[in-house]
């Protein structure tokens, strides 16, 4: 082997590396995106750029091998990493390595009232789609919970702006911290699923812009999401997912975005409308987003050869190509080309531990007369746990927020393992639900059961008899019209008979313990024939523990309703004043800005449970709220103080709220509306002065005529309580 002597001369030291040989700019992330972005597109054929904007796969969208521009690959959903699905179906795969954490649904989370556990949640669950090599992450959805009957305000966070908004920046921001993109849905007005694929909403200004759109701004504008997801339903005519309104004038142009609009699967429905006022990327097209639809269509798909061969001949210009190419390829360098990405983790201890503390904190103590809870385990001989809800798995179903789990302990096996062995815990089914021992093409559990409902109220009462504590766990369970996409549920009221149980249980026992696991609120008949009553969400993987926690006391539960329960479907303002389904696919939000407790309070209705209402283990006092001035000018801030104090034997944790009324408005306005709020943590006896700082923007209203946000001169009173209807102190001030 001849062996060649290199000698590098001494002055040649400055090696100078040929010019072909240097990084080219897209890929240097020492260079700005926008940089990279216009590097990386000077590269590409028209051809290439048309296979950045559409699906090639369920779930996935090409990149360019040629460049190195990775694929994108998007998972569901809001409360976890989705299993992996055969290629073009939505059939699972079978993997075995895609069993998730389930974390908590978002109603639960909105219920925290803890921007902290957002940004928990966000992280975590950035970590798993980051592990599992997902780039878009298909969640959170923020539509505003308008008719209690929706199937999907389960995946939502209640019904008031100001709360959603809070809750999804830290959100968002938690999941984009991982290198993974959240695609915030389903913008916008998706309120329903009656219909959702063909609805046309017509909503006043002043609704979409001080309701529906709150939300969407706070996640693009403060939480910088890089993803939106058009909806499926029309606005002003034209589908959400081809929208000037929507995504031209109000998305790019008044907020700004930069990121990608993702379709909903399904949601493109025209080629031109499109490229001009639509989506980025178009998937599930041909398909209604949960069902089958046409096999390996992407070719066909509206952005795909129908977009490229009116380029090509001329029609339309490749500049709108580029647009759209430009957002993609942004998407890229913000994901699956940024080197400095951290690399995730999946259903990890860490993870479990966040989604049982998110589910603690989110639980809502509805009811608790006597103090029957927290249960004495210490003196306490025997438990009687009721209810299908007990034993059935909530993790699967719902839709496509459907999950394989890694794991989940149910209600009972989360009671019997904190209960320990001195403590017997029976089980009796009460009710039969839904038998069948599949969901999403999961098996499930085999539940059938024959018996009649008097035989099973009869063992029910048996069970409960001579038990300490009767423990009763019903609600909806994310089975078609029983909270899940694409079926609105058809009544208020609990399904399967549970109604009749609970009163049966009611008369022979008297620590009867209601828990209620739903997204929605219900109607509750029996509420004052029974003592305890708590609302305990789809907690996810650690629902049985996190439950079993705040039942026994180990955590002083602090969640408050997102949402108000009104008692019947009629005071609710969408099937009060609104024309709820809608008719003809034509639907006009008649309630405008008066939905929830905005409704109730215009009315003068009395909720079931008002939102903002949780009850603690512990008791506060308000002391007298204080105002820094009683005037203020357009551009000061005023500071309202209180003082709330810990009156009770426990530390716990209260969401002191604040609300604001406008006493004379030249246009109506609710009587209040929630624009600060703080969860504080208090031992026995610690009292604490909370204080917020209030602006002439918490004042505004949005003119519809003048197109901008306004605050009028004049009184408005600021409202300090434990929920919306329990305000426990008011100070008044003037605008100048
Ligand atoms: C579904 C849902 C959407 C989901 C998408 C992909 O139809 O509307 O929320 O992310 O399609 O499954």
């Amino acid at each position: 082997m001849k062996t060649i002597l290199c000698v590098i001369g001494l002055t040649s030291l400055t090696l100078s590396i040929p010019a072909q040989n240097k990084i080219p700019v897209y890929l240097d992330d020492t260079q700005p995106v926008e940089l990279r972005v216009e590097d990386a597109l000077s590269r590409l054929t028209a051809e290439e750029k048309i296979q950045l904007l559409h699906a090639r796969s369920k779930f996935s969208s090409a990149g360019v091998a040629r460049l190195g521009i990775p694929e994108n690959w998007m998972s569901d959903g809001p409360h976890g990493i989705r299993a992996e699905v055969i290629w073009d179906e939505w059939n699972q795969a079978g993997w075995t390595n895609d069993s998730c954490m389930a974390f908590p649904a978002l109603t639960c989370l909105a219920a925290t009232w803890n921007p902290e556990m957002a940004a928990l949640y966000g992280k975590s669950i950035g970590e798993e789609a980051r592990y599992r090599n997902k780039n878009v992450l298909l969640g959170p959805g923020v539509n505003i919970y308008r008719t209690p009957l929706n199937g999907r305000n389960f995946e939502y966070m209640g019904e008031d702006p100001y709360l959603a908004s809070c809750m999804v920046v830290p959100y968002v921001q938690g999941v984009q911290q991982n290198g993974v993109a959240a695609c915030v849905k389903h913008f916008a007005l998706n309120n329903q699923e009656i219909d959702r694929n063909a609805v046309n909403v017509t909503v006043d200004d002043r609704a979409l812009y001080e309701i529906y759109l709150p939300a969407f701004k706070a996640a693009v504008t403060e939480g910088k999401a890089w993803a939106i997801m058009g909806a499926y339903n029309r606005y002003k005519g034209q589908f959400c997912c081809q929208n000037e309104y929507l995504l031209d004038n109000i998305l790019r142009k008044e907020w700004g975005f930069d990121g990608v609009v993702v379709s909903d699967w399904g949601g493109v429905h025209e080629t031109e409308s499109t490229v001009y006022h639509g989506v980025d990327m178009e998937f599930g097209t041909h398909t209604d987003g949960l069902a089958s639809g046409a096999k390996n269509a992407y070719d066909s798909y509206h952005l795909a050869a129908p977009f490229l061969n009116l380029i090509k001949s001329g029609k339309i210009e490749e500049k709108e190509l580029d647009k759209k190419a430009r957002n993609v390829l942004r998407l890229a360098f913000r994901t699956t080309m940024d080197r400095q990405r951290p690399f995730g983790s999946f259903a990890t201890p860490e993870h479990g531990l966040a989604a049982r503390k998110i589910a603690e904190e989110g639980i809502v103590l509805l009811q608790n007369k006597n103090n029957v809870l927290p249960i004495r385990l210490q003196d306490t001989k025997k438990i009687a746990v009721i209810g299908e809800n007990a034993v059935k798995v909530m993790t699967v179903g719902g839709g496509s927020s459907s999950l394989k789990a890694k794991y989940e302990v149910s209600p009972l096996d989360g009671i019997k393992n904190r209960a320990g062995v001195a403590v017997e815990v029976t089980y009796a089914r009460g009710y039969v639900g839904e038998a069948i021992g599949t969901q999403d093409g999961l098996k499930t559990q085999n539940l059938s059961d024959n018996r009649s409902s008097d035989e099973l109220i009869a063992e029910a009462c048996r069970a409960a008899q001579d038990a300490d504590y009767v423990i009763f766990v019903g609600g909806l369970n994310k089975h078609g019209y029983q909270d899940s996409e694409g079926k609105d549920r058809k009544e208020l009221g609990l399904p399967y008979g549970q109604d009749a149980v609970i009163s049966a249980l009611a008369k022979v026992n008297k620590n009867l313990v209601v828990v209620i696991l739903s997204g929605n609120a219900v109607a509750m008949p029996w509420v004052n024939e029974v003592p305890a009553v708590v609302e305990s969400w789809y907690l996810g993987s650690e629902a049985g523990n996190a439950l079993a926690r705040v039942l026994a006391g180990d955590v002083n539960p602090s969640g408050k309703l997102p949402f108000t329960f009104p008692a019947k479907l009629t005071d609710a303002g969408a099937h009060a004043a609104g024309d709820y389904p809608g008719n003809n696919h034509e639907e006009t939000y008649r309630e405008g800005i008066f939905v929830g407790y905005r409704w109730t309070d215009k009315n003068n209705i009395k909720p079931l449970f008002p939102f903002g209402h949780g009850l603690s283990y512990t008791q506060f006092a308000y002391g007298k709220a204080t105002v820094s001035g009683k005037h203020m000018q357009a551009t000061e801030t005023l500071t309202v103080t209180i003082p709330v104090k810990n009156t009770g034997e426990r530390k716990g944790k209260e969401i002191v709220q604040l609300y604001i009324g406008d006493e004379k408005a030249s246009v109506a306005r609710p009587v209040k509306e929630l624009k600060a709020f703080e969860k504080i943590e208090l031992a026995p006896g610690e009292e604490k002065i909370v204080s917020f700082i209030i602006s002439a923007d918490d004042l505004k209203f949005f003119d519809d005529k003048r197109h901008e946000w306004v605050a009028e001169p004049g009184k408005f009173t600021i409202y300090i309580g434990a929920s919306s209807a329990d305000v426990r102190a008011s100070v008044a001030f003037e605008l100048k």
